[in-house]
């Protein structure tokens, strides 16, 4: 029978420095998206797939993050003297939402590291890694997908999706075959940020993966790639290519066709600000407006 999947690890300790300098204090994955921090979509996209133990990787600058998903009693004692009962469920929510772990990556020696410091709390099962940068519309419950195809096919899981060729160069790109089952295929090769001439594919690995426990073991042995830093997709590639099924090895991708929000960087941040914005039942009628009015007279 498979392990089921219980843990998620989000690695937060990176150094932002796209977005700096509003990131020099404050790690990027607590910007806000219209009211809340990009970090409370990820974790709510997490509970909202059965997790409740979720791990952050943390760096510098972290006391924002946990204060966030954190009580504070003397913000709720002041929200309960004013009488706004909405505002403090809000805040009491965030607190609640998950059971919070946190550990520290000394130096933000690159994604793949960042991970490797969870091998301690996750022990030996199966989990899930989602980075704080990658919103994803909850409409498009994927990390259900991904835990079934995990089931079903064992080793690790990605979440490809298509990107126009000119892009490819921004994400890990994975070649693949075709499995019987037209929503997976089987990854049988990863590199990180080709040029398009040689990327294998247009299959983008996003922020989203669920990962055998081998994983951390050819970490360890994982040398600085790319950009000098450890990378995952290096070590992804060794379980793709050489690991055997029954040890831990196979890597498979969720193809995801829904909508993704990334706020990575300045131009996309704002795209996802303002698509998140507009779809708001609260805010979307009246920002939907005033947007359509600004376009307008950008235009005469
Ligand atoms: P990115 O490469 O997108 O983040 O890493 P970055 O390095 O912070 O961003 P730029 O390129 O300098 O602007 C993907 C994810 O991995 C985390 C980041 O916080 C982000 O969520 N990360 C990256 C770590 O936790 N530790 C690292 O050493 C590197």
């Amino acid at each position: 029978m498979s392990v089921p999947v219980r843990k998620a690890v989000m690695p937060v300790a990176g150094l932002g420095t796209r977005f700096l300098p509003a990131t020099k204090a404050t790690p990027k994955e607590m910007l806000p998206v219209v009211d809340k921090p990009a970090i409370q979509y990820v974790v709510e996209e997490a509970v909202e797939a059965g997790i409740s133990d979720v791990l952050f990787v943390t760096g510098r600058a972290k006391y924002g993050l946990e204060d966030h998903f954190d009580r504070l009693p003397f913000l709720e004692q002041a929200l309960e003297a004013k009488g706004d009962l909405d505002r403090l469920r809000q805040v009491r929510e965030v607190a609640d939402l998950a059971d919070v772990h946190y550990v520290r990556q000394g130096e933000p020696l690159g994604l793949g590291h960042a991970v490797l410091m969870a091998a301690l709390h996750i022990g030996n099962e199966p989990f899930l890694v989602l980075l704080g940068d990658d919103i994803i519309d909850r409409r498009n419950p994927v990390l259900t997908q991904m835990m079934n195809a995990r089931a079903q096919h064992g080793g690790s899981v990605l979440c490809l999706m298509e990107v126009d060729p000119s892009q490819i160069h921004l994400y890990g790109c994975a070649a693949v075959e075709a499995t019987d089952d037209s929503t997976i295929v089987r990854v049988t090769d990863l590199v990180e940020k080709p040029d398009a001439a040689s990327a294998p594919s247009n299959y983008a690995v996003i922020g989203r993966y669920v990962l055998d426990p081998r994983i951390f073991a050819e970490l360890e042995r994982t040398k600085p790639g790319r950009g000098g830093e450890i990378q995952l997709t290096d070590a992804l590639r060794t379980l793709a290519v050489d690991v055997p099924a029954g040890e831990g090895g196979g890597v498979v991708g969720v193809v995801f066709n829904g909508r993704r929000y990334d706020t990575g960087d300045k131009l996309s941040y704002l795209q996802a600000v303002v698509q998140i914005a507009a779809e708001r039942d609260d805010l979307g009628p009246s920002f939907r407006e005033w947007l359509r009015e600004t376009v307008q007279a950008w235009e005469h």
